[in-house]
């Protein structure tokens, strides 16, 4: 699709919600921000434009990707320029690992980097405080690196709870937790997450972890909802799969007349995910954010791209481990919190 001056738009009211449990509705795709060490921070912040003027209203940001200054001045053009209020947007971020100790101060930067007196939802980005230098090979290791402590974390929790309690955020969650860990977090809790932001895509749908959420409240939020294509190298192994590329999925896209990307999407929010696929590219940007807003899959493509689950996890985490640990120690996978 040539894209000008104009770009094409989409009434942001199509754009079915999803109701959290602190009673504000997200809009059920947001464009993700992580360049994946691929694209310059204004080129992502000039996507953020492109997207919140094709009628985007959720965008999924977060301090460790290094771009919310650039991100807010987007926002501040946008608003200035008449395109958006503030309180039209959904703006996400998270406390990146090296901040857990200073959840106050991590959150005062973000806000003050992306130009907001608040933010919609804030997460803690992973449970751990591992954490790696930018741009790192899959074999870096924080040497600090430790296991998950639930009072560690909860300590960080509780600080996540103040900034909800002072107005900073709307919302507080979680990514990338598992459910032993989510199971101690809901039993400690004074607010309850309203989200856990995680990998979710037709070849990894962690099936038990989201019905759980889902039963307790918790609103999943499908991160690489594509299979994140052009992830670092440290993310990628020869076992990867890749779900854009699923025969199931070319055959339903060519039946819809779409790219396999948006039946990844059309999947994920018929599911009940949340969305947030990456692009910096206007016709991929734009055709997501039309692909949920028009038709649906059928229950039948619903059922055949379900037995299209390979539990294939891309987003492994190696460069959190800790001394002695797999990636798999992360995971949590036999339902025990690995020590
Ligand atoms: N909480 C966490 O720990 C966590 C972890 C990972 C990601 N995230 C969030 O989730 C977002 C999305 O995840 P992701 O970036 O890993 O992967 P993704 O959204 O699954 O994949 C992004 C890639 O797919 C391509 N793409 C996008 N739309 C397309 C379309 N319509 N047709 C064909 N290709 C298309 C893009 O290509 P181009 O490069 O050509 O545009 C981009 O490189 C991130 O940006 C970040 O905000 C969060």
């Amino acid at each position: 699709m040539e894209m000008n001056q104009n770009p094409p738009s989409i009434d942001p009211r199509k754009v079915p919600g999803k109701k959290l449990n602190n009673g504000a509705v997200i809009p059920a795709i947001g464009l993700g921000t992580f360049g994946s060490d691929n694209y310059d921070n204004e080129t992502i912040a000039e996507a953020v434009r492109t997207a919140v003027r094709m009628g985007y209203r959720h965008i999924d940001c977060a301090s460790v990707y290094g771009n919310e200054r650039e991100i807010g001045r987007a926002i501040g053009d946008l608003i200035a320029e008449g395109t958006v209020k503030r309180e039209e947007l959904w703006i996400t971020s998270k406390v990146w690992n090296d901040r857990h100790g200073d959840v106050a101060g991590s959150c005062r930067q973000t806000l003050d980097d992306l130009g907001l007196e608040y933010l919609d939802l804030y997460l803690v980005h992973w449970p751990f405080p591992n954490h790696h230098a930018k741009g790192v090979t899959v074999d870096s290791r924080d040497p600090h690196a430790v296991p998950y402590r639930h009072e560690r974390y909860m300590e960080t929790w509780r600080a996540m709870e103040k900034l909800a309690d002072e107005g900073l955020v709307r919302a507080i969650g979680t990514s990338n937790m598992t459910r032993p860990k989510m199971e101690l977090l809901l039993r400690d809790c004074r607010i309850r997450p309203a989200v856990n932001e995680m990998e979710l895509h037709p070849h990894f749908q962690q099936p038990e972890l989201f019905d759980y959420l889902v039963s307790e409240g918790i609103q999943p939020i499908g991160f690489s909802p594509l299979g994140s294509p052009n992830r670092p190298e440290r993310d990628k192994t020869p076992q990867d799969t890749s779900p854009m590329e699923d025969p199931v999925i070319l055959e339903i896209a060519r039946r819809h007349g779409v790219h396999p990307a948006v039946v990844c999407l059309k999947w994920g929010v018929r599911r009940g995910e949340v969305v947030i696929p990456f692009s910096v590219k206007p016709e991929k940007i734009f055709s997501n954010l039309s692909g949920v807003t028009g038709d649906s899959l059928s229950a039948d493509e619903m059922e055949a791209i379900r037995k299209t689950d390979k539990n294939c996890r891309l987003v492994k985490g190696q460069v959190f481990t800790w001394s002695g640990a797999t990636w798999e120690d992360l995971w949590d996978e036999d339902g025990t919190i690995k020590q």
